[in-house]
This record gives structure tokens, C-alpha cells and sequence, in this order.
């Protein structure tokens, strides 16, 4: 299988059931200033599904481009893509629940179609919870399809699907493939990961507001959603995207500039092979934005820079950014004309950016090393030398900081950005809210079960155990402490229970104003290595935990919701990383 006829069949088939195929809306959002990028294919849709009507009708396919940029530490594995396609069909107020499966259902399963055996398949449907009852329907309608019982599992929170923290969301029904060497397994586990996620049909009935609170749509909706990526991968028996014909060309040509075989160096070149994807359709964007130190294009910037970083490590050692950014745009662009109508700006923004940065990397990296033999924290003023001077963007520092197993001191980092005169304010906002952080009620919520997480684990582990690093996205928190073993599954889940507990006594969260060494005497928690100003901010938890914090923060613990732990691992020499999220009681 490759990517055309994939996409082709898909397109074909729900055209045959009345659907009209639109184009991918644009990857940068023109009405929806709250995301830098679309993240789902239902986010250019969200107008209709509140109500409004569609130009094209009420059932509609197409292949939306998305662009997440949350996480960079995934990118390289099997599944992770910075840039990504998403197929889909949509019921606007149309079709419901019924239709939507048995179409999913002939899809994957008919000969004229993907004909996908039944025995390689399973499904998953909602529980329901205390608002939304359990959706015996769907698990019905595939069972009345020859699903058997056993290979349909019902989950929580997974099959709840919402973009972001208000708008339109439903629960979903997911289907699975089997990947494994062996036939698969006759009863279903979720939590096997041979058994990969390639669709999810959302039932869009409901509106969530920005309390939470969610009420009964207008209409009812059908989202649904293929990867194409992972899809693909699947489809054509491989064990990820980079290894099929999205990528494969692109790969040799990163082999042939730098002479490398791509088994020696499989995870560099995936990054930049994904980055440089990603630049190329930023860039190709009919609403294109160009590399800055702000919002949209300053994820552009640590897109490229990074790709170039990673193409040093690969051994590569002339410009080749435009000459892999070519492959792309021949690869992509029979379907996405933009690439090639927005040719000569994408190549030519590729190879000026280039050439920027290769001027001070060298340099650069050079003082970085400087910087790395001297302390094991970069302070913030020599975080900003190097963004300043050698056109580092912080996390490049933080990750060069990482892989030498120390840190850099972020919040020193943003007083002196904020200190410079020659960035207007409008655009350092900007940068903190498109690069460095965002306070959405969800960061709000990490950010305080973070200063739970500390304080938990110097009550159950070792009082001992002190912040080293800290960094919360929209998905995560991830918190690192002093530590020098692994904790037990049982000390983890000591630390979540208690953590949960505080949650629970909700405990209101008050900010105070006091001389630093009133805050010592205290006894707030600071990170370690970090320098302070003279008068800080203190935030404390009931009188659970006090802490030398900026902020925001919710008022009250109970407005956290759940707390889950879902890493513990090494993250540098005596120093523990933790990944956590929060999840709101519905
Ligand atoms: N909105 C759902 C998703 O992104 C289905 O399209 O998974």
C-alpha cells in the first residue's frame, strides 16, 4: 500500500456514501487564536459542529494537516511525528452512530476495500462515567457486525475525546490492529501494544464549557479519524512510518548528503526527516509564517534549527536542508499543490535560515561547553547569551543541558528575555506563549499538582528530595528530583495516592510577597541551583506545601481533578524524572 492509494480508497469509499471531499484546511488556523497550529482534523471544523452550515454539505471526507509540537522527546520512535495527516469523515448533524460504525466496520474488514481479516482487529467503546452513561450501543453495533465479545473493551478517559479544554466532544469507539509476529490473541488487551490504534470514530454530542461542565450538543456529529502515518505503516507491514514511502526518499537522500547509513543513525535521521517535513508544510502553508523568535515562527525556528543540529550529528557537513526540503515537496506536492506553489519562498527560507544558524553553531556550542564544564545549572543570563548571540533557542540549550545531565535555569532565562529592550512586549508574550509556556486551566491544574508532587515525595520517599527541573505542556507535567535508585511501583503509587489525598482535602491556594529570607525561614522549597531575586513570590497549599513559585495556580486543590503518575525514570546521573497527568472529575 502507499500513500495515494490509501488515501484514494478512502476518499473513494466514503464518496460512494454521500460524502463530499473537501480540501485540508490550512495548518495554521485563521479564526481560532487559542492553538498556534491545528492539532486534529476537527479543529477547521468546529464552526459546523456547533451548527453552522457547511458550504459542502452535512457529510463530508478529507485529509487534514495537523502539527503538534508538545512533546519533542518522542519524535524518532516508531510513532511520533511532529507534523502529521489525519483522513476523516464527518456526519454534520447527519448520520449518527449506526451508520458511522457499519461504515468503519466495511471499510477495514470488505475484500473491495482495505480487507483487513476481523481476526486482526478490536475495538474499544466508552464506560461512561458519573455525566455520560456507558455506550452499550456502539459495543452492540459491532457486535451485531461478527465483533466478537471478547475483543471489545470498554475505557475510560481514552474514549472520551475532546480537542482542548472547552468546545465539542464525545465518546468514541477506537479500532485496532494487530502488529505482532503472532496470530492474535483472542481476547483484547488495551494494554498490549502490539495491538496499535489506527482509527476513532467520535460521537460529538457534547459541548464542554470552560468550567468543565458539559451540555447536550444542537445536533449530533460523527468525527473520525485515521493517522494516515501510523495507518500506513500498519497497512504495508511495517514497523513505522519513517520506514514507508512518506519518508523513504527523503531518508536516502539524508543517507547520501552525509554518507551515513540510515541503520546507523535511525533516530537523528527520523528527527530530521520529521522536522524538516514539518518546516517544509509551515513553510508551503498558504498561510506560511517564516522563522522569528516569536509564536508560530519561532516553533519554525527550533523546527529547523533543530533538524540542522541533528544533521551535524549525523555527520553531515555541508548546507542540506533544501536539498532534502526538494524530495519533500516532490513527494508531497502532486496532493498538496501549496508545496509547490510556495516552492522557491520554502527553499529559499530553508537555506537563509541555514545559513544563519551554521554561522554561530559552531561557535556556539563551543561556549555552551564552556558553560557545561563550569556548573552543572546554565544560569539564565548565559541562556540568553547563547539564544542572544549564537541564536540558540532555549530548549536547544535545555536539551544540549540534558544530554550532559544538567540544567538550565528557565526562570532566570525569562527575566532576562523580559529585561531586553530590543524585543517589543507584545512580542515577548507572544514567544511565552507560542515557545516557552502557556497557561491554559490545564497547564494551570499541572503546574500545581507539580508543587503536590514535590512536597508528596519528601513525605512518602525522603525528605532528602529536592526539585532539579521542571516543564509542564498541555498533556504533561514532568517534574525531576534527587534521587539515586529507581522507585518501586509501590513507592509510586504511594507518592500518586498521596497526592490524590491532598487533591481531595481540597485545600485553597493562596500567593504571598516576601523577602527571600523570610521565604528561607520558612522553609519554601526552592530548585536547587537557582538564583533568586530579593523579594520573591511564595505559593502556598493549604499549609501542605510552600513553595518559591511565579505561578499561575488554581485557587483551590479540588479543582485538579486526578492525579495519575505515568513515568518514573532516570533522567541524569542521581536525578529521577517523573510524567504525570491531571484529569478533570467529569
Ligand atoms: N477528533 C478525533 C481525533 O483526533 C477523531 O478525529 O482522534
Amino acid at each position: 500500500m502507499n500513500p495515494k492509494q490509501l488515501r484514494d480508497l478512502y476518499f473513494r469509499f466514503f464518496q460512494s456514501k454521500g460524502h463530499a471531499l473537501i480540501l485540508s484546511a490550512s495548518l495554521i488556523p485563521t479564526n481560532d487564536a487559542s492553538v498556534l497550529f491545528n492539532t486534529a482534523g476537527m479543529q477547521p471544523l468546529v464552526p459546523y459542529l456547533l451548527g453552522e452550515k457547511h458550504p459542502s454539505g452535512k457529510r463530508l471526507v478529507n485529509i487534514q494537516k495537523c502539527l503538534r509540537t508538545g512533546d519533542f522527546d518522542n519524535i524518532g520512535d516508531n510513532t511520533h511525528h511532529t507534523f502529521f495527516q489525519m483522513l476523516g469523515n464527518w456526519s454534520l448533524g447527519d448520520y449518527f452512530k449506526k451508520e458511522a460504525i457499519a461504515w468503519s466496520f466495511e471499510f477495514l474488514t470488505s475484500k473491495e476495500w482495505l480487507n483487513i481479516p476481523l481476526a486482526k482487529l478490536a475495538f474499544t467503546v466508552y464506560e461512561g462515567d458519573a455525566k455520560v452513561p456507558r455506550d452499550t450501543e456502539a459495543a452492540e453495533l459491532w457486535k451485531k457486525l461478527g465483533v466478537p465479545t471478547e475483543r471489545i473493551a470498554s475505557l475510560g478517559k481514552d474514549n472520551f475525546w475532546s480537542a482542548g479544554e472547552t468546545g465539542p466532544c464525545g465518546p468514541s469507539s477506537e479500532m485496532f490492529y494487530w502488529t505482532g509476529d503472532s496470530a492474535a490473541p483472542k481476547k483484547f488487551d488495551p494494554g498490549d501494544n502490539r495491538w496499535v490504534e489506527i482509527w476513532n470514530d467520535v460521537f460529538m454530542t457534547y459541548n464542554k464549557d470552560k468550567d468543565g461542565a458539559i451540555a447536550p450538543l444542537a445536533q449530533k456529529n460523527v468525527d473520525t479519524g485515521m493517522g494516515f502515518e501510523r495507518a500506513l505503516a500498519v497497512l504495508s507491514g511495517k514497523k513505522s512510518a519513517y520506514e514507508t514511502e512518506l519518508f523513504s526518499r527523503s531518508i536516502k537522500k539524508i543517507e547520501e548528503v552525509s554518507g551515513v547509513a540510515y541503520a546507523e543513525k535511525t533516530r537523528e535521521m527520523r528527527i530530521v526527516a520529521d522536522h524538516l517535513r514539518s518546516a517544509v508544510f509551515v513553510l508551503g502553508d498558504d498561510n506560511a509564517v517564516v522563522p522569528s523568535n516569536v509564536d508560530r515562527g519561532y516553533v519554525l525556528r527550533r523546527l529547523i534549527r533543530r533538524a540542522i543540529r541533528y544533521g551535524k550529528l549525523i555527520g553531515i557537513t555541508t548546507p542540506f536542508t533544501s536539498t532534502v526540503a526538494e524530495m519533500i515537496i516532490a513527494d508531497y506536492g502532486n496532493y498538496y499543490t501549496e508545496l509547490k506553489k510556495n516552492r522557491e519562498l520554502i527553499l529559499s527560507e530553508l537555506e537563509k535560515e541555514e545559513e544563519k544558524f551554521n554561522k554561530t553553531l559552531e561557535t556556539g556550542l563551543k561556549e555552551f561547553h564552556k558553560m557545561a564544564a563550569l556548573s552543572d545549572l546554565i544560569s539564565g543570563k548565559d541562556a540568553f547569551l547563547l539564544f542572544q548571540s549564537y541564536g540558540f533557542p532555549l530548549e536547544m540549550t535545555q536539551e544540549l543541558a540534558m544530554e550532559q545531565g544538567i540544567s538550565v535555569d528557565e526562570a532566570e532565562f525569562k527575566q532576562e528575555f523580559e529585561k531586553h529592550q530590543e524585543l517589543s512586549r507584545t512580542a515577548s508574550a507572544g514567544m511565552f506563549k507560542g515557545g516557552l509556556s502557556e497557561h491554559s486551566p490545564q497547564t494551570t491544574r499541572l503546574h500545581t499538582a507539580t508543587h503536590l508532587l514535590n512536597e508528596a515525595l519528601r513525605r512518602v520517599i525522603s525528605k532528602d528530595i529536592h526539585q532539579r527541573g521542571s516543564n509542564i505542556t498541555a498533556e504533561r507535567l514532568r517534574f525531576d528530583f534527587n534521587f539515586d535508585r529507581k522507585l518501586t511501583s509501590e513507592e509510586v503509587k504511594r507518592v500518586e495516592m498521596e497526592v490524590n489525598r491532598v487533591i481531595s482535602l481540597a485545600l485553597p491556594v493562596r500567593r504571598e510577597e516576601m523577602s527571600i529570607q523570610e521565604a528561607k525561614l520558612l522553609g519554601a522549597q526552592m530548585e536547587f541551583g537557582v538564583k533568586y531575586p530579593d523579594r520573591v513570590s511564595v505559593y502556598f497549599v493549604g499549609d501542605y506545601s510552600k513553595e518559591f513559585c511565579g505561578g499561575p495556580h488554581v485557587s483551590n486543590t479540588a479543582e485538579i481533578g486526578s492525579f495519575t503518575i505515568t513515568k518514573e525514570e532516570a533522567c541524569a546521573a542521581g536525578v529521577r524524572r517523573i510524567k504525570a497527568t491531571v484529569e478533570k472529575k467529569k
